[in-house]
């Protein structure tokens, strides 16, 4: 068998994005466009803005894919594409687009499933992880759990029960007005803030492998009306220390006793939230103490894109697991 070039799309959220891949493992290109500044406005992503832009961005994302990674249409082994969960009517342009691709060049279709897509960007790792092992996905969209044991053998743990960390993220960052998305601004200030002067609430800790964010992000709200405005910069930098502190906690220590009631050794770390450079060092310094190996996406794999989504496809390829030209756009799709 020759390489096998897969173009992954995703379009699931807020960004659109396209990547050539080989092989699973080799990034020819990794082109996402942002729609930040369309939802900042709004401290959110609108949903019909988001499948708005996709419309208009999901040609050239593709073509500048190709031209970068120097690949034709008539090339491609497989277009793999997300399908969902996701807003509906962002995946719908993804879909369209790829089955359409796909029904003109003749090129086979893969539907790939956006949580599997960022279990597998740690395969695009130099290091990749052999199964099974254990993934913490941590977005915007999503919080769970999810044992891997193959390819399409996944069961979760452990879910959100309300908000997703990413989302606790961005909410807090809008009742302190810091914008949108709020994930990279707390985490930038709560860099010179101190964690241990407020204590925030640290949702089901004891309760299994669910979570719960919405009671923190209320604990959250309930301080802010208390502090005389406007909130100094030093408190604010304290706040956001201290409710990064809370998030981390509670994701590091369900995790940690998750591989321990699992029985695995290993770690994939994965979602927006996962490009956290306080989440990181923690997840590192707690791995390296128990013997447990932690694969780290770069910041860029972690948040959306599409070569995760072109590395699941190839694992699919391998198993003959095409879609039809019925494929179409789910929001709610589970995982396991
Ligand atoms: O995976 P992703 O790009 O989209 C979803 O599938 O949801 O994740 C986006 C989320 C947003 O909520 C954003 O605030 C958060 O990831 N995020 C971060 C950081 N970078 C992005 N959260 C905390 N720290 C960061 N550095
Ligand atoms: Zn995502």
């Amino acid at each position: 068998m020759g390489e096998i070039v897969i173009l992954g799309i995703d379009t699931s959220c807020d960004d659109t994005s396209a990547s050539v891949v080989v092989d699973g493992r080799r990034i020819l290109s990794n082109v996402v466009s942002s729609q930040t500044e369309i939802h900042r406005f709004y401290g959110g992503v609108v949903p019909e803005l988001a499948s708005r832009r996709h419309i208009e961005m999901i040609i050239p994302v593709v073509q500048e894919a190709l031209s970068r990674a120097s690949v034709e249409l008539k090339d491609l082994s497989a277009i793999a594409v997300c399908y969902g969960p996701g807003l509906v009517g962002s995946l719908l342009v993804g879909c369209c687009f790829a089955k359409s691709v796909s029904y003109v060049e003749g090129v086979p279709l893969i539907g790939v499933n956006h949580l599997e897509g960022h279990i597998f960007s740690a395969f695009l790792l130099e290091e990749a992880p052999q199964f099974p092992f254990l993934c913490l996905v941590v977005s915007g969209g999503h919080t769970s759990l999810i044992r891997v044991d193959g390819v399409r053998q996944y069961r979760e743990v452990g879910r959100t029960r309300d908000d997703a960390a990413g989302e606790a993220y961005d909410k807090v960052a809008k009742l302190l007005g810091l914008g949108y998305p709020g994930g990279p601004i707390i985490d930038r200030l709560s860099e010179e803030g101190d964690p241990e002067t407020v204590t925030l609430p640290r949702g089901l800790m004891h309760e299994g492998f669910d979570f719960s964010f919405s009671g923190l992000k209320t604990a959250v709200r309930n301080l802010i009306e208390k502090i005389p405005k406007p909130i100094s910069s030093d408190t604010l930098r304290n706040l956001c220390a201290s409710f990064q502190e809370a998030v981390i906690d509670v994701l590091a220590r369900k995790t940690f006793k998750a591989l321990e009631s699992e029985g695995l050794q290993r770690l994939v770390l994965a979602g927006g939230v996962a490009a956290n450079r306080a989440l990181r060092e923690r997840m590192a310094l707690e791995a390296d103490r128990k013997g447990i190996t932690l694969y780290l996406p770069p910041p860029q794999l972690c948040t959306d894109n599409g070569a995760m989504i072109a590395s699941a496809g190839y694992f699919h390829y391998l198993q003959k697991n095409f879609a039809g030209i019925d494929l179409t756009a789910k929001a709610y799709l589970p995982v396991g």
